[in-house]
């Protein structure tokens, strides 16, 4: 299968049209007063889920590239991890800013305290070095550490899935799905993984 350069252009259109739908579907349901008894937690939620989604799309475009032969796909890589991190980024703030009330002691505490909370923060710094260096005068100054860093990708999404499998307290059915998409693009991955065991 072929992909060509406009292709690339219209699918990089229809992934800014599906973050913007999304955020605006959760305006909506924040205007309408539909998020149900504890609007904050289901804000956090939506936000850490969305996040969650675009950073395995991230990690899919990889297999999809090998699987059907289409090197272009990759220009569509960083955007989709762009995204990923700009959702966790409001993930972040909703809980700072309408669950803490910037009580930034707190925060920390929690933060040490609650192990979930703990490896959530870790997949956020680790989404926050990928980010910045993401910029390509800074990964042509990096060289050979850049790819080094950026397989940390793989760290973030497992630390990722397991901050939200422990945090769901009844119904695991969908965190464990997460779990299994997330082992499944890492074993794509086994090569590195056995390279770091030598
Ligand atoms: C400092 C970093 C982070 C903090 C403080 C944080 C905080 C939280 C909190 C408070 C919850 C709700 C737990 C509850 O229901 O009681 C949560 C859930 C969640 N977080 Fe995070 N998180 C962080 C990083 C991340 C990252 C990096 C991701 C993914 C890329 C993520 C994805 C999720 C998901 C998917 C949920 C569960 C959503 C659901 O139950 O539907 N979080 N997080």
């Amino acid at each position: 299968m072929k992909i060509s350069m406009r292709g690339i252009f219209y699918l990089k259109v229809f992934i800014h049209l599906c973050a913007l739908a999304t955020f605006v579907y959760l305006a909506y349901l924040i205007d309408q007063d539909l998020l149900g008894a504890d609007p904050v937690k289901e804000m956090i939620h939506f936000l850490g889920k969305t996040s969650l989604n675009f950073l395995l799309l991230t990690l899919l475009v990889t297999p999809v590239i090998k699987r059907f032969k289409m090197p272009l796909l990759i220009r569509v890589r960083r955007l989709l991890g762009l995204y990923s991190f700009a959702w966790i980024c409001l993930h972040l703030l909703v809980f700072i800013w309408l669950e803490l009330d910037w009580e930034l002691l707190l925060f920390f505490d929690e933060v040490i305290k609650r192990p979930y909370l703990s490896l959530g923060a870790l997949a956020w710094v680790i989404l926050l070095l990928l980010s910045i260096t993401s910029i390509n005068m800074i990964k042509r100054l990096m060289k050979r550490k850049w790819l080094t860093l950026h397989r940390f990708v793989y760290w973030a999404v497992l630390l990722a899935t397991i901050h939200y499998y422990w945090s769901v307290k009844s119904g695991l059915i969908e965190p464990t799905i997460y779990l299994l998409i997330c082992l499944f693009l890492l074993i794509e991955r086994k090569a590195y993984f056995k390279s770091l065991l030598k």
